[in-house]
Order: C-alpha cells, then sequence, then structure tokens
C-alpha cells in the first residue's frame, strides 16, 4: 500500500506565505473598495534595468538563430556567469569556478541542501529566522517529533535571536552543539546583521566541533555599515566550514527571473564515520545538482551576467537605494507612531515589536483591517518572533508613506 511522507504532518498546513496571501485574498473579496497596501512578503517592486532586458533580448534572439542556439547548459552554470561572480563577488577571496553552482534561487538552495547531510544530524537554526530552513529540515525529517506545547521540534537546536542579545546570538550562548548551523545575515526577518567579530566566532566554533555553517547572505546588497562581511569568505578559515548563499533576486530584481548561487568550497568536508575519511561536500552537492537539475536558462544566465557592467552596477544601486529609502520611511513612521523598531540598515526589513504585547497574528489583523496594510506576522518566523511583526521595504514608494501616514494618524 501507497504510504506518504509522514514528515509532511508535522508542517504547519501551509507555508507561511501561502497562509497570508489565502488571509489577504479573502480580506479583498468581502471587501473590495479596500486599498490594501502590501508590506508582507519580501518581493521586489522596481522594474529590472534596461540593461538586463536588452541581455534577455539579445539573448532570446541568439536562442531563435540556428548558429547561436543552445540546448541543456552546465548544470552548475555557464562560465561567462562564474567568472564574472569571482572577479566582482569574490575578489581576493579565492573562490573558484568549480565551488560556484547557479541555481535558480537560494529558496531552493537554502531548502535542497540538507540533503547532502545525514538526517541523524543535530541542526541549529535561529529563532525566528526564514521558515524555509525549518520546514526543509522537518520535511527530510532531520528535526524529529514536533511538540504541541513548545510548538519546537525534539531535534532541532533553536538558537534564541531576541532583544536580549540584539537578535544576534553568540556561539558561547548554546548549551548544545550543533552540527550544522543556518544563519542568515542580514538576517531576515529582524534586518539586524553580523560583524565581522561575531561571524569569525562562529566559524572558530564550527572548525572546533567540525560543523558546518549554512551562511545565506541573500540580503548583502543592503549593508551599508562598516565591518559587515559581504560574505563569510572574509573571514579567515571559513572555506573550511561554511557553505555560502546568494542571490540575484533581491539584490537586482530578479524574483520573477529567478537566479541566484551557492558556494561549495573545495575545503569543506564532513565525514560519515568514525574513523574513516572525510567526503567532499562539493563532490556531493554537484552530484545532488547534476541528478537534480539541469541548469538556469542560457537568457536567464546572460541577465545575471549583465549587472556586472557598469551600467547594470549604477541600476541596480539605483534600485537598492529606493529600497533604502522606503526602509528609512518605515523606521521613521513607526518611531513616529509610537512603535519600537529594530533592522532596516543594512536591510530591507524592518522588525517591531508589537504594540500592548499583542500577538503577531492579532496585529497582522488589526493592520489588514483597520488600516489596510498588509506585514507578515513575527511568529511565521519562529516561536521568538510572538509579539514582533516584519514590514519590508520592497513596496512602491508612494504606499509606503501612505501606509506610514495611516500608522501615524
Ligand atoms: C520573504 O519575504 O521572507 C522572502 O521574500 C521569501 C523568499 O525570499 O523566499
Amino acid at each position: 500500500m501507497i504510504k506518504i511522507n509522514e514528515n509532511f504532518l508535522q508542517l504547519e498546513e501551509n507555508y507561511l506565505f501561502s497562509t497570508i496571501n489565502k488571509k489577504v485574498s479573502e480580506y479583498q473579496k468581502e471587501n473590495p473598495n479596500a486599498k490594501i497596501i502590501k508590506l508582507g512578503i519580501g518581493d521586489v517592486t522596481r522594474p529590472l534595468p534596461q540593461i538586463v532586458v536588452e541581455a534577455i533580448k539579445k539573448s532570446a534572439d541568439e536562442m531563435g538563430n540556428i548558429n547561436t542556439f543552445r540546448g541543456y547548459g552546465p548544470e552548475q552554470g555557464y562560465e561567462f556567469l562564474k567568472d564574472k561572480i569571482i572577479e566582482n563577488e569574490y575578489k581576493n577571496l579565492g573562490i573558484k569556478s568549480n565551488e560556484i553552482f547557479i541555481s535558480d534561487g537560494a529558496k531552493c538552495d537554502t531548502g535542497g541542501i540538507i540533503e547532502i547531510f545525514n538526517p541523524n544530524i543535530k541542526v541549529g537554526i535561529m529563532n525566528p529566522v526564514y521558515p524555509v530552513y525549518l520546514d526543509t529540515n522537518v520535511m527530510y525529517g532531520t528535526a524529529g517529533k514536533y511538540d504541541q506545547t513548545t510548538k519546537q521540534y525534539s531535534n532541532i537546536i533553536y538558537i534564541n535571536s531576541t532583544e536580549n542579545n540584539n537578535f544576534l546570538p553568540k556561539p558561547s550562548e548554546l548549551t548544545e552543539i550543533p552540527d550544522l548551523i543556518y544563519i542568515c545575515s542580514p538576517n531576515n526577518p529582524t534586518g539586524v546583521a553580523m560583524n565581522a567579530e561575531l561571524l569569525k566566532s562562529w566559524v572558530e566554533f564550527a572548525k572546533q566541533n567540525k560543523s558546518i555553517i549554512l551562511f545565506d547572505s541573500a540580503y548583502k546588497a543592503f549593508i551599508e555599515e562598516d565591518n559587515i562581511p559581504h560574505s563569510i569568505y572574509e573571514i579567515e578559515g571559513a572555506k573550511e566550514v561554511a557553505i555560502e548563499f546568494k542571490s540575484y533576486s533581491k539584490t537586482a530584481g530578479f524574483t520573477g527571473l529567478r537566479c541566484a548561487y551557492t558556494v561549495v568550497p573545495q575545503e569543506c568536508v564532513a565525514n560519515y564515520k568514525a574513523g574513516e575519511k572525510d567526503i567532499s561536500l562539493n563532490k556531493l552537492w554537484n552530484r545532488r545538482t547534476t541528478t537534480k537539475f539541469n541548469g538556469v536558462s542560457y537568457i536567464t544566465q546572460r541577465a545575471a551576467e549583465s549587472i556586472y557592467t557598469e551600467e547594470g552596477k549604477k541600476a541596480i544601486k539605483e534600485n537598492i537605494d529606493y529600497y533604502k529609502e522606503n526602509a528609512k520611511i518605515l523606521l521613521d513612521g513607526l518611531k513616529k507612531a509610537g512603535i519600537q523598531c529594530y533592522g532596516g540598515i543594512n536591510s530591507p526589513y524592518v522588525w517591531l515589536k508589537t504594540p500592548n504585547g499583542i500577538s503577531s497574528w492579532e496585529y497582522f489583523d488589526i493592520l489588514l483591517k483597520k488600516y489596510n496594510i498588509v506585514g507578515t506576522p513575527g511568529v511565521g518566523f519562529g516561536t521568538n518572533g510572538e509579539g514582533y511583526f516584519r514590514l519590508t521595504a520592497f513596496g512602491d514608494k508612494a504606499k509606503t508613506i501612505e501606509a506610514m501616514e495611516r500608522l501615524t494618524k
């Protein structure tokens, strides 16, 4: 008799952003005249830069010509894009072409990477954090059993990221040693970023304990303060213990186009049995990639390549600056409304404390029904997110201003 993967039964019925979309659509249906401002999911609103559009058109023409048509590309990505990544993102950091895997999104890679590890390892996940890390561990079976009372999984080491540690947990605060550690910096949802000293302490911890760090820096384009690493490989020795995920979604407005990359250094190894030889994680990820993926489209990779031209760099910076202004509008507006908030400096996300201690979902309902503003309930990112709420700076500027006017009135 056919049976399902029971791990799926331990998940919330819907993915966080699907639940939000459902609630918002229902409300809009019942209130067709409501002018809803969406500051929930971190989806970009600025159009693609002209140079990216030109690259798409040019490569589409190539695909329609017998002399330049291309079928399957390398599963790991074309060299022309990898060369640009090395030159622009990893100058002097010693990352090699065969360590870069171009993909269709950091969500797919951060969600899929667990497959190369043993399901019995102990996984450390910040609480709160991007829900994909936990949900995919639940699906894979690494998370253990769900406890209805604590709302936590038995095999996950929850790394508290709260006001008490300024949302920046240190390895010294751990009471158990994780084999795998997910770090998202600048963080989704809290909007805070780890400085070099703190990141160094995580790298040293991983080296001492033979753990691996999964470093998600999808929001690195928003870093503006000094001493915040844009890549974990800026930390000495990180190549031995860290896999890095980067994305063009938030950097270059590719949420609809889909392109990202994962770096798995050759030095990154893990054991499978005491006394046995270490195995290269690069080799495993390569095996997994070539089996499950046929590469990102040639057109999309040409589009990604174009952002590394002078014109491309200028255009994506303008978009990032636009979102950064929105973040400032959010921070100023919320402060004016007397709401305590965090993030929004090195990040497109503003993390706010709900007024009067009301729950995240209650606040969601109030914002939706009273102010017609959509945000993301903090508790959707983990139990420590209860009583918090996330707003995104990726919206339209006029609408962001209007949202803050509605709140401050
Ligand atoms: C978010 O809103 O947290 C992000 O848009 C989700 C994602 O990047 O998948």
